[in-house]
């Protein structure tokens, strides 16, 4: 019987991208012979994709039942509990699953008997590169934020000389010189910005110079081992409360401070404190990429804009779904690459000596397979063939 590809529309608030875009929909039923992707009717429409697209593609576009009774669901944003009551024993499920925040979302699909893979969960090695979703969408969240704090800032970014007088960049101070910082420091200096990055990784001194922009040295040395990964390790206590202190004289002198700070699986480490915040000049903007787990700003609330001692403090969550078409394009191919991974003889095979398989898969046989989720769900640790 052939595979089938079930792609729904997104239902979370704000959510316009999509799983699969046409063209590459299309690609994957070539070069996975006889797979047949079905689409729910709409589902494309927030990413500019029409029904009709898809159709000249060659999938199926169907009501969202026959989306949900598909051999694999994919997914963009994570199922909602309505969405995971609509798969079922023997379906598989890839998309973000968010499964440090949502672990009861992980023991559900579980309770189905879902396989489900988690794009988090992707290993940061080199063959998963084309699967890695996660980097793809922070790229889109440094440019858009960048973009974002431009707009809202009463001043100019670059350097300008007029007759009446020459004005001077403005500076903007990224904290977090990961993939989304690196962005938004690399689209700071397209606007002519006087750019500042400031990581606690070494080797991200390197990358942020790279950019011509500078990075900043504390008086303290606050450096922090990073995984295999190369995500960063939490600092320790001690260093995590004196660094809001070392920068805040860096945060002062800036128009627009971008933060990005995250460790993996832990509330987001605080960077700006109200004092920081108050040593802003009046008309200054933060611009928070961490806002979903707690922002790095002591003021910040999650998708609101907020303004404290004169300084506007934003805190969106999704600015990926403001770039619907490109995030959906990118997204799409870490999905394909995934599908294509994970499917062979018309069956995704559970191989868990596959690094890829056996990092992202999240549930499998009605059982949490991924350690630190089942260590949040506080049950009993069932022996599987990662550990063994
Ligand atoms: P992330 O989104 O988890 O964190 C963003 C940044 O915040 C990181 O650079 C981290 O060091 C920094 N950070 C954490 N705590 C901080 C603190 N207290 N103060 C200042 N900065 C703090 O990380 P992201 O951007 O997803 O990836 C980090 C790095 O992983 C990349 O720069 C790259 O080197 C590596 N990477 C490797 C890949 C691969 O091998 N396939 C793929 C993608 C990234």
């Amino acid at each position: 019987m052939a595979f089938t590809i079930g792609i729904p529309r997104e239902t979370a608030d704000g959510e316009t991208r999509v799983a699969l875009i046409p063209d590459v929909a299309e690609r994957l039923q070539q070069t996975m012979d006889g797979a047949t992707v079905r689409v729910e009717d709409g589902a494309g429409r927030g990413a500019y994709h029409a029904d009709a697209d898809y159709e000249a593609a060659g999938c199926a576009v169907v009501d969202r039942d026959a989306v949900f009774d598909a051999d694999l669901v994919a997914k963009v944003a994570p199922p909602s509990d309505d969405e995971v009551q609509l798969l079922a024993d023997g379906q598989a499920y890839i998309g973000f699953l968010d499964p440090l925040n949502r672990p009861e979302t992980a023991q559900a699909l579980a309770e189905r008997g879902v396989t489900s893979l988690a794009m988090e969960l992707v290993p940061r090695i080199s063959r998963a590169q084309k699967m890695d979703a996660l980097s793809a969408m922070s790229s889109l969240g440094g440019y858009r934020a960048t973009l974002r704090a431009a707009e809202r800032l009463p001043k100019f970014f670059p350097l300008l000389t007029t007759a009446a007088g020459t004005i001077r960049p403005a500076r903007v101070l990224v904290l977090g010189a990961g993939v989304a910082g690196l962005q938004a420091i690399a689209t700071a200096k397209r606007l002519g910005a006087k750019v500042f990055g400031y990581d606690i990784r070494e080797p991200t001194r390197e990358e942020v110079e790279s950019l011509g922009a500078n990075f900043v040295e504390l008086e303290v040395d606050i450096e922090a081992d990073q995984d295999e990964s190369g995500y960063a390790e939490k600092l320790e206590e001690e260093k995590q409360e004196r660094q809001p202190e070392l920068l805040k004289p860096h945060i002062a002198e800036a128009d627009v401070v971008i933060t990005t700070a995250l460790i993996p699986g832990q509330p987001a480490p605080l960077l700006i404190n109200e004092n920081a915040v108050e040593a802003m000049d009046p008309g200054s903007v933060i611009v928070d990429l961490a806002a979903a787990n707690g922002g790095n700003c002591a003021y910040t609330e999650a998708d609101e804009a907020v303004t404290k001692h004169d300084v506007q403090i934003l805190g969106p969550t999704n600015l990926p779904a403001e770039m619907p078409v490109h995030a959906s394009q990118l997204y799409a191919k870490t999905i394909a690459a995934m599908v294509e991974e994970v499917v062979a003889d018309g069956t995704v095979t559970p191989d868990f000596d596959d690094d890829i398989f056996a990092g992202a898969c999240l549930t499998h046989d009605g059982d949490v397979r991924n350690e630190r989720v089942r260590g949040l769900l506080g049950g009993d640790a069932p022996a599987t063939e990662e550990e063994t």
